[in-house]
Order: structure tokens, then sequence, then C-alpha cells
């Protein structure tokens, strides 16, 4: 059986990363699995989003391999990064808007992988973390960048340097939960989720106003505001603003 199941519905799929008993931890089989389903979805005209999720009901990733890691020569250790990267990149460049939906254990690059989603939906029993440093480790999955630009950088580092697991709650204080759910209830609210932001909203807008997010976190302010303007007037290249505004006026949902 693959380690990275794909189920596809109308408009997302949901991606299971399928190895519970090493807790879906992230092997180089898996993350090259990953990357391989990621091309799929990406050339699949119909697909709009993927939801990502863990198999069982104890772990959404409880990390990369260890096993896998330990006894790596320093080449290895940074092609072992530079593949984790490949995936990690194949989630956060994608067309496709990515929700993780985090079911349990997100630790390491289980959190890296989440981080790398656009949006996370919390089981109230997840236990959340970048526990490399008590292994000697730091994040190599892109988390020394990813966390402190969604949750700053205090309480990213508060986070890296101790090694200490999150619950839930604490998750969505600080920002890296977008929501909380019932235990068992992550998928559910992750797929519905999706399915609200599939309908009735435009994905060439969504893509253009994701893009001007994602890039002014790295930019000036001004700088920002600017790639705002020409992502707004590139939106009229499309038939979407015709569509959306057309629908508006004539007192109908639009249909993109
Ligand atoms: N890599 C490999 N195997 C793992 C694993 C991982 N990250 N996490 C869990 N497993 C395996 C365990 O070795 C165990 O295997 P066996 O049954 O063959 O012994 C199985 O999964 C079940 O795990 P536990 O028995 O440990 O389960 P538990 O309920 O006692 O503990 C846990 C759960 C707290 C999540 C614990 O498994 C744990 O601490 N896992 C490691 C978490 C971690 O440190 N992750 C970071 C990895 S480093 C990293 O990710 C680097 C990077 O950024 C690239």
């Amino acid at each position: 059986m693959s380690v990275v199941i794909v189920e596809k519905r109308e408009r997302h799929a949901v991606l299971t990363i399928s190895r519970e008993k090493a807790l879906n931890a992230l092997n180089g089989e898996v993350l090259a699995a990953l990357i391989a389903a990621m091309a799929d979805l990406e050339a699949d005209g119909a697909m709009r989003g993927v939801v990502i999720t863990g198999a069982g009901e104890k772990a959404f990733v409880a990390g990369a391999d260890i096993a896998a890691m330990r006894d790596l020569k320093p080449a290895e250790a940074s092609a072992f990064a530079a593949e984790g990267h490949r995936a990690m990149n194949a989630v956060a460049e994608s067309r496709l808007i990515s929700i993780a939906a985090v079911n349990g254990f997100a630790l390491g690059g289980g959190l890296e992988l989440a981080l790398a989603c656009d949006l996370r939906i919390v089981a109230e029993n997840a236990k959340l973390g970048l526990p490399e440093v008590t292994l000697g480790l730091i994040p190599g999955f892109g988390g020394t960048q990813r966390l402190p630009r969604v949750v700053g950088r205090g309480i990213a580092l508060e986070m890296i340097l101790s090694g200490d697991m999150i619950d839930a709650t604490r998750a969505a204080q600080i920002g890296l939960a977008n929501r909380v759910v019932a235990s068992g209830s992550a998928l559910a609210e992750a797929e519905g989720m999706m399915k609200t932001l599939s309908t009735h909203r435009s994905a060439v807008a969504q893509r253009a106003a994701r893009q001007a997010v994602y890039e002014g976190a790295d930019t000036s302010l001004a700088k920002g505001l600017e790639r705002e303007i020409d992502q707004f007037a590139n939106l009229f290249k499309s038939d979407d603003p015709r569509l959306g505004m057309g629908a508006f006026l004539e007192k109908r949902k639009p249909e993109f």
C-alpha cells in the first residue's frame, strides 16, 4: 500500500500520509510520494485544493524519520533536508489551496508540513512542536523560516529553543491553528472549509490574493503594496472580475 493515499473529491483531494506504525514519520519514500502526489494534483484542472492529514487516530506526522537520519554524513543530511524542502515547497508553492487537518501529533517535520499549508485545522487532542534540539538537530524542513512567519519571532524561538510541545488551545492563541475542533473531526472540518472556499469564489482571485500575502511577508510594506496593485490589475486579464461583479449586480451567486 502506498505511503501517501490520494482521494479525489469533486474539486479537492484528501492526501493522507500513511505510515501509521511509525506515526506517519517522513522518510525518503514518503517525501518522494508526497512530491509525486502533489505533481499529479497540480496537473488536474478540476482540483482547487488539497487537505493533508495523517493516517490513524494518533498522529498527523510525528516528524522526519529519526531512524533514517541518525547515521547521516553531512552531505547526506544536506540531500535529505533538500528533499524535505522539495516536498514542503510542492505544497507551499502549489496553485492549490492547502489545509492541514492536524489529527494528532504534529512534531518536527510534521509541524513543518502543516506550516507549508495555507491553513491549519487542529483537533483538541493534537500536540504540536519542533522538538529537534532535543535530538541534537534543528528543524530542517522549513520550520526555522515558516514558523516565525506564522506566529512571530519571539514565540517561534521559544518553541524552537525549548522543543516543547504545545496543545491545540495554545496553538490557536498564537495563530498557529486557524480552528480547534473536537478530536476525530479535523478532517471533516477541513473538508467542509475546503468546500466553502471552492464554491462561489474565484480560484484566480484566491491565487492572486494568496501570492500578495506571501510576497508581502518577505518585502517592505511599500513593495508589498505595489505588488497588490499589480495583482489587482492582472486579475482583469481574466474573466473572473466581470463574472463575479456581473453576478453581484444581477443579484445572483457567481459560479466560477
Ligand atoms: N521517526 C521515526 N519513528 C518514529 C517517529 C519519528 N519521528 N516518531 C515515532 N516513531 C515510531 C516510534 O519509534 C515507535 O516505533 P516502534 O513501535 O517500532 O518502537 C512508533 O512510532 C510509536 O511511537 P512511540 O512508541 O514513541 O509512541 P508514544 O505514544 O510513546 O510517543 C511521540 C509518541 C511523543 C510522538 C513519540 O513517538 C515521539 O516523541 N516521536 C518523535 C517526535 C520527534 O522528535 N519528531 C521530530 C523528528 S526530527 C525532525 O523532524 C527533523 C526535521 O525537521 C527534518
